[in-house]
């Protein structure tokens, strides 16, 4: 997930109006940045590192970015790692075009394939340079920048937000599908930026671009269009949110906004590994991955939880497979052997006790994975095979959106396992596809910060599950201790009459979820039986499939899916649980004390 940001406007402020909207959007990716101005000529400097490298590399020459119209990045790798020439933005053979993105533009290796073939030679191996030879290819076939810009998008599948300069033009161009993109207007000034900070200090006046839309920046003003080149009559809107919040796109907490980031990061990290047409799944990191008999997960804190639920997966598939908490492992591994798969789980990919882990095991050697977020990553560099989850940047502290990305990179992994050129039974697929908007149902309609109000005196707090929802409601008891500081545990459901039923009261609230049908929800219902007879109040998180609601005070409502599925669902009932439940207690939510987001000690 990258920032982008155009310009239009005086010549001798494009180039400060362009880094100050970096430095307001690097909280989106951080990793190179870079910026493009334009007019009569193009000139471009981008570089890898954080934006103070883009800026030493700019000092002294800034007076050589002047003009009327300017285009900046900061990247967050998808495509290809942090180098200068990875960096945004790209630009065509000649120099005359300089293109920024943010999204995955999923054709790019059959457009790159035709490009070549052309005569065409790229300098970098992102997915984005495509963009600029394309357009500089309808430019050469004579049509005006425009309509250039327009001919190239035809082209792109997948998602992208993309502004485009060319050399001689004083003019930006830009679209959006699927990734978004917010247009600002200012005094004799426009911009166009992937979030409203970008241009916060210069305007609050915002037009919000729907998919498809087609906007074009000059002298005179903007104009935004359709697909079909038609004018759209769009409504300029006041932003009434405070400098401080900027970042957090007008909510309170970056954990809040980044909760309700998921469907967005979802689909991010699902792009492109779904065939359109025969819902195949396909996970082209791992075409070079072994065949294993069996797979070690090693992993800390919420991604240990992923790692249960990956590790529970795959069994069910028919793969042995068990999850380690990598410090233990680290000491005291598990036989391992160059038959075994051992898969790294870690957003960060710096966290010491999961790069020990996976040290230990290439030195006994198993072939190893990293499930990482962070491209680049000491992870990413040092496994043999690297699976990206693309949930973007992640600020708070509490992991979110990065373990819901987590939960589904385990179920690409398990698909390319258990079914290589099998095509997916299309139920699943379908639901997969439908997950980011499941999730946005529960970020809609869910009632978590009306039922924890309830409980606010509580003593403790413990969450129940079973199978697929243990992890769960680990990963909820987790999440909710971290930012309340109260005491929470989570609890296999069946493990709570052979010891922590003991602790259970009426001030003791029990969180039971409760997914899908059949035994393990007939049973966990049962638990929530033995619980309620301690007169515990009870919340249930379900898709009402086994009817576990009958049982419960309260009940948190998720949309039926996968039974595979159901359990990142819930979890987003319980990170809303965990945050409505600091903010009532007015928590540090993004900075828990004594928390790091990166541990990189053992
Ligand atoms: C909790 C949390 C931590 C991390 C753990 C491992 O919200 O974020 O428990 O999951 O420190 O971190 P990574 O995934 O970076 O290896």
């Amino acid at each position: 997930m990258c920032g982008i940001i155009g310009y239009v406007g005086d010549d001798d402020e494009t180039l400060s109006v362009l880094l100050d909207g970096l430095s307001n959007l690097e909280y989106r990716g951080y990793d190179s940045a870079g910026v493009a101005v334009g007019g009569d000529g193009l000139r471009v400097e981008k570089r890898a590192g954080q934006l103070d490298a883009l800026e030493t590399a700019l000092d002294g020459d800034g007076g050589a970015f002047a003009g009327p119209v300017g285009i900046a990045h900061t990247r967050w790798s998808t495509h290809g790692p942090p180098t200068d020439a990875n960096a945004h933005p790209h630009t065509d053979a000649s120099g005359r075009v300089a293109v920024v993105h943010n999204g995955i533009i999923e054709n790019y290796r059959d457009l790159r394939d035709e490009l070549e073939a052309d005569g065409v030679t790229f300098a970098s191996e992102t997915d984005t340079e495509v963009v600029p030879h394309l357009v500089a290819q309808e430019l050469r076939r004579g049509r005006d920048p425009e309509a250039a810009v327009r001919a190239t998008t035809d082209r792109l599948e997948g998602s992208y937000a993309l502004a485009v300069v060319v050399a001689g033009t004083d003019a930006l161009f830009a679209v959006r599908h699927d990734s978004p993109l917010v247009l600002g207007v200012g005094d004799g000034e426009c911009f166009v930026a992937s979030d409203v900070p970008a241009f916060l200090e210069r305007t609050r006046d915002v037009v919000y671009l729907d998919d498809d839309e087609f906007v074009r920046l000059d002298a005179e003003g903007w104009t935004v269009t359709d697909a079909e080149g038609s004018v759209v009559d769009k409504d300029v809107r006041t932003v009434e949110w405070e400098a401080e919040q900027t970042g957090k796109s007008g909510y309170d907490h970056y954990m809040l906004k980044e909760i309700h980031e998921q469907p967005l990061s979802l689909r991010q990290c699902l792009s492109g590994r779904i065939d359109e047409l025969d819902g195949r799944i396909t996970v082209e990191e791992l075409d070079d991955l072994s065949d294993h008999e069996t797979v070690q997960f090693v992993a800390c804190g919420t991604s240990y939880h992923a790692a249960l639920y990956g590790a529970q997966l795959l069994r069910a598939a028919g793969v042995a497979a068990n999850a380690y908490y990598a410090h233990e492992y680290a000491t005291s591994p598990a036989p391992v052997s160059t038959a075994d798969l051992v898969v790294g789980v870690t957003q960060s990919g710096e966290t010491a006790d999961t790069l020990s882990a996976l040290r230990e095991a290439s030195r006994r050697g198993a072939e190893t994975l990293a499930l990482t977020n962070v491209v680049g990553s000491t992870a990413a560099r040092e496994a043999d095979h690297v699976l990206y989850i693309r949930a973007g940047p992640e600020i708070g502290v509490a992991a979110t959106k990065t373990f819901s990305s987590q939960l589904i990179g385990v179920n690409l992994l398990t698909s390319h396992l258990t079914d290589r050129g099998v095509k997916r039974r299309r139920d699943f697929v379908d639901d997969l596809r439908g997950i980011a908007n499941d999730v946005q149902a529960v970020l809609d309609e869910s009632e978590a910060a009306a039922v924890v109000e309830e409980f606010v005196d509580s003593d403790a707090f413990f969450f129940l599950g079973r199978g697929l929802d243990y992890p769960v409601a680990l990963e909820g008891a987790l999440k909710f201790k971290e930012i309340t500081y109260e005491h929470a545990e989570g609890f296999a459901a069946g493990e709570l009459k052979h010891g922590p039923l003991a602790l259970v009261t009426a001030n003791t609230p029990i969180f039971a979820v409760i997914t899908g049908e059949g035994e393990a929800a007939r049973k966990t219902i049962g638990n929530v039986k033995e619980v309620e007879a301690r007169d515990a109040p009870v919340v249930v998180v379900t898709d009402g499939v086994a009817e576990a609601g009958r049982y419960a005070d309260h009940v948190l409502e998720i949309p039926t899916t996968d039974e595979r599925l159901a359990p990142l669902l819930a979890n987003v009932q319980l990170q809303l649980v965990a945050y409505h439940m600091a903010a009532h207690l007015d928590r540090e939510i993004d900075k828990p004390r004594n928390l790091a987001k990166s541990v990189t000690v053992e």
